[in-house]
């Protein structure tokens, strides 16, 4: 059996960039029943930034509907909320002490996200150490993530290997697991990835948007002069980038995308692109609007994601604490 862990923060609805890099991937896994597949919505993440309670409140409870709706089976994967179970916090107060200073300020997330901060917690600095807890406490050998994901990774495998030679062998090496679509980038800046935290709601296309919305969004999306498409990656990042929504909203090769866009201009594209988003995401809409109006069964999933991720990570961290000297050894 494999163990395949991932995350994702609760900051909001999740956009396409989450959906092809992440969630998509996770749909194809949870199928095989070689994987075990534990997802959990890291809300204990989503503090490391200024936050209001009560949205906090509000966004978890959505990323839950919004998995579901997406086609996560709570019966194939393990789907639970981070916080509830306390040994993710136990176990990075361990890896904080096991991680030097300069190895996590060398991370280029925290330079990313501290420089657009007033005041930066300590939360901040020690997010990808509390990322490392919550792969390891389940043993995972496999981290489906996007490739903004890949330095943080890096610091789990690294963690796995210092606690494995100084306290004794307990974790596998988690390895990187990814989809074949690069990052999608921002509608309004293809040097800038797809982000929740992006300040221009213009730069993302969210599974809640409206069809109008998802029209206007990409019809005002940035392009350049030209007008017949190609795919040039570093002459023509923002027609690649939609190029590459195309192709994976339509579930087909780059080439049968070329093909098919030949003969359109951009304006053209733009326009398909737009409906078959719109098309994808109406099954999502429906399967939302459901499970709003049915809460019991959402705190049902809840409760029970919370039961099975905590009797798997409590397993993993009395072994930790014996192996660390806090318990007699066993
Ligand atoms: P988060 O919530 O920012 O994103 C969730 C997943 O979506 C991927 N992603 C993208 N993929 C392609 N293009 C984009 N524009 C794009 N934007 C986001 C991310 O790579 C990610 O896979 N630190 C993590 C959450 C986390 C986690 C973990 C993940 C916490 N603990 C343990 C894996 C294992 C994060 O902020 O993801």
């Amino acid at each position: 059996l494999t163990t395949v862990f991932s995350g994702i923060q609760p900051t909001g609805s999740l956009h396409l960039g989450n959906y092809f890099g992440a969630v998509n991937l996770w749909k194809s896994l949870q199928n095989d029943p070689a994987n075990h597949l534990i997802i959990s919505v890291v809300d204990m993440h989503a503090i490391t930034v200024p936050w209001k309670p009560e949205q906090l409140r509000q966004n978890i409870v959505q990323s839950f509907i919004e998995l579901l709706a997406c086609g996560i089976d709570p019966a194939k994967v393990v789907l639970f909320q981070q916080s509830s179970v306390p040994e993710h916090g136990k176990l990075q107060w361990i890896f904080s002490c096991l991680s030097s200073m300069a190895r996590v300020d060398n991370l280029p997330q925290f330079k990313e996200k501290s420089a657009v901060q007033k005041e930066v917690s300590c939360g901040l600095f020690t997010y990808p150490v509390l990322q490392a807890a919550d792969i390891l406490l389940y043993k995972a050998h496999l981290v489906p993530v996007g490739e903004d994901q890949v330095q943080h990774l890096q610091l789990a495998q690294d963690i796995a290997r210092i606690f494995n030679s100084k306290c004794g062998k307990l974790f596998p090496t988690p390895h990187r697991l990814h989809s074949d679509l690069p990052r999608l980038k921002s509608l309004r800046d293809p040097t800038k990835k797809m982000s929740k935290s992006d300040t221009d709601s213009r730069s993302l296309i969210q599974l809640t948007d409206s069809p109008g919305q998802i029209r206007e969004k990409l019809k005002k999306s940035v392009t350049d002069f030209k007008s017949e498409i190609t795919y040039d990656l570093a002459e023509r990042p923002a027609i690649a980038n939609l190029l590459m929504l195309y192709r994976a909203v339509l579930d087909v090769s780059l080439e049968k995308v070329l093909e098919e866009t030949s003969k359109i201009n951009k304006v053209e594209l733009k326009a398909r692109l737009a409906e078959a988003v719109i098309e994808l995401l109406r099954p999502v809409h429906g399967k939302m609007k459901e499970l709003r109006n049915d809460m019991g069964y959402l705190e049902q999933v809840m409760a029970q994601g919370t039961d099975r991720a905590r009797t798997l990570a409590s397993q993993t961290m009395d072994e930790v604490e014996s192996l660390a000297g806090f318990r007699p050894a066993k």
